[in-house]
């Protein structure tokens, strides 16, 4: 066995590290905290393996600092945080974390719909604040869920596992995505069509698509007005998906009744205005983040690692291309 250098740019669930340690000697960012572009550089410097987080940025300059640098595991399931294609020039494979966060991402994303829709934050806070005086019947009114219309933008593992919950709330499904989904077809009756129509008849809209230069800004000004009055968006999947300025206006005038956000287009900054409302919840981009699921996923990255460093192909790798071109 060869014995290889690993950094990890943040402490993971202790399995994944007894996994990798077993094997290889790693080096792992000793602060709680996201690392600078320059920490990474030098922190790569002599390794043979990068793992590394969602927040980071690992860009050309990074993956071409070390020449023995061959393997890049990401912790998430999304990965444009990599340029892929600089990876792919220098042969070095990247795998990410899919199906083991399906479900935990599309439970938040519930979470999210329920707290919009009942204004569960607004209402706690209420009460704490000492304002509760009694059962009114005008108090803190937010829109049924059972028996609405669920639009689903983008339904790969995520999208689809969130569209399969609404099972107990007899929802008409309205999808959009570039492939038939012929599962939700045929278990929920869900109908394939146009964004616009999706929009202009959903009373929830949830987005689920990776992000890539086809999906950023998918949601903007005249997207969100065409939504209903009523309606909720949800997102869980990458912040610049949605343009979070023409947000702001939306919930503002009340283009639509509210919104649920776990991602934000400039992380970890979210724009001042948004804080200030309270018709939108927000979350600290925290999907995946149960016990169960972040040890999944960190064994699984750790897995990845394994295997790409001895030179074979990461069971989760996106750029199989690495093994194929030559
Ligand atoms: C979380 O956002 C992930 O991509 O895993
Ligand atoms: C991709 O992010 C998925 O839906 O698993």
């Amino acid at each position: 066995m060869i014995v290889m250098k690993i950094f990890i740019t943040r402490k993971l669930p202790e399995q994944a590290l007894e996994l990798l340690k077993k094997e290889h000697e790693l080096e792992i960012n000793p602060h709680d905290r996201v690392l600078t572009k320059d920490e990474i550089i030098k922190g790569v410097k002599g390794k043979d393996g990068l793992l590394c987080l969602l927040s980071d940025t690992i860009d050309k300059d990074i993956i071409f600092s070390e020449p023995k640098l061959r393997m890049i595991a990401n912790y998430a399931v999304g990965f444009n945080n990599i340029d892929i294609k600089a990876a792919t020039e220098k042969d070095i494979p990247v795998s990410n974390t899919p199906g083991v966060l399906t479900d935990s991402t599309a439970e938040m994303a519930w979470a999210l719909l329920f707290s919009a829709a009942r204004q569960i934050v607004k209402g706690d806070k209420f009460t704490r604040d000492g304002k509760f005086k009694g059962w009114a019947p005008m108090l803190m009114l937010g829109q049924d869920i059972s028996n609405k219309t669920l639009g689903i933008i983008g339904t790969g593992r995520i999208g689809t596992a969130f569209a399969m919950k609404s099972k107990g709330f007899n929802m008409k499904i309205l999808y959009v995505n570039t492939k038939p989904n012929k599962i939700l077809e045929k278990e929920l009756g869900a109908q394939k069509v146009e964004l616009e129509e999706l929009l202009r008849k959903s009373d929830f809209v949830s987005i689920h698509v990776p992000l890539s230069p086809s999906t950023r800004h998918l949601i903007g000004e005249k997207q969100l007005k065409t939504m209903k009055e009523t309606a909720i968006l949800i997102n869980t999947s990458r912040g610049p998906v949605v343009d979070e300025k023409a947000l702001v206006r939306a919930l503002k005038e009340k283009w639509i009744f509210s919104a649920g956000l776990d991602v934000y287009e400039h992380e970890p900054m979210i724009n001042n205005e948004l804080l200030k409302l309270d018709n939108v919840v927000i979350q600290p981009h925290s999907a995946s983040a149960t016990f169960e699921t972040r040890t999944k996923m960190a064994i699984m990255a750790a897995e990845n690692m394994l295997e790409g460093l001895k030179g074979n192909i990461p069971p989760n790798c996106v750029n199989k291309e690495v093994f194929t071109s030559h």
